[in-house]
């Protein structure tokens, strides 16, 4: 069973920041993929045919339903782990969510401005690391059942 220790702060500070970012997700998104396209040029050929508008709107909501997730985050490790599989489908590979770690946190950083800390920090590479830790262990989970 994978399970992460978040505490109620953290939660809360990942709630707070996330919220002031709702009204902007569409620009946030945005720049997350232009931040990370730019870093790994290899990653932007997995969205080589993606509508990337509709693929920011539903980053969003994943992100959003996460977040309002985190009291009870362990319900939601069907979910994650079930979209974990289907990113192998997309061409994802295991190192490929360091990437995308990296790219969150620099947008989240640029647009959190004075409001970005070591705390805040902490508490949303908590959360990234919890759910990309599913997706990445249901992404080998078949590998290793096949021997
Ligand atoms: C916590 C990490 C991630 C979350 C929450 C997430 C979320 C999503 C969601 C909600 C979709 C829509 C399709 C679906 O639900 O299956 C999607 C599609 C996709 N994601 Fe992710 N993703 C994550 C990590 C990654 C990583 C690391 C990569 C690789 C760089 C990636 C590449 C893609 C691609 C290529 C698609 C398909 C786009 C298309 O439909 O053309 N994702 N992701």
């Amino acid at each position: 069973m994978y399970t992460t220790s978040l505490s109620n702060e953290q939660q809360a500070l990942v709630l707070r920041t996330w919220s002031r970012l709702i009204p902007s997700s569409a620009e946030f998104t945005d720049r997350f993929y232009h931040r990370l396209f730019a870093a790994h040029p290899d990653v932007a050929q997995l969205f080589g045919g993606t509508d990337m508008a509709r693929q920011g709107s539903r980053l969003a909501h994943a992100i959003d339903a996460v977040v309002n997730a985190m009291p009870r985050l362990d319900e939601m490790t069907p979910i994650l782990a079930e979209l974990g599989r289907r990113h192998v489908g997309y061409g994802v590979r295991h190192g490929d969510y360091d990437a995308v770690g990296a790219a969150l946190l620099e947008t989240l950083a640029e647009f959190l401005g004075e409001e970005w800390n070591p705390e805040v920090e902490s508490a949303w590479l908590t959360v990234y690391t919890h759910v990309s830790g599913i997706m990445r262990q249901a992404a080998v989970a078949p590998l290793r059942a096949a021997g």
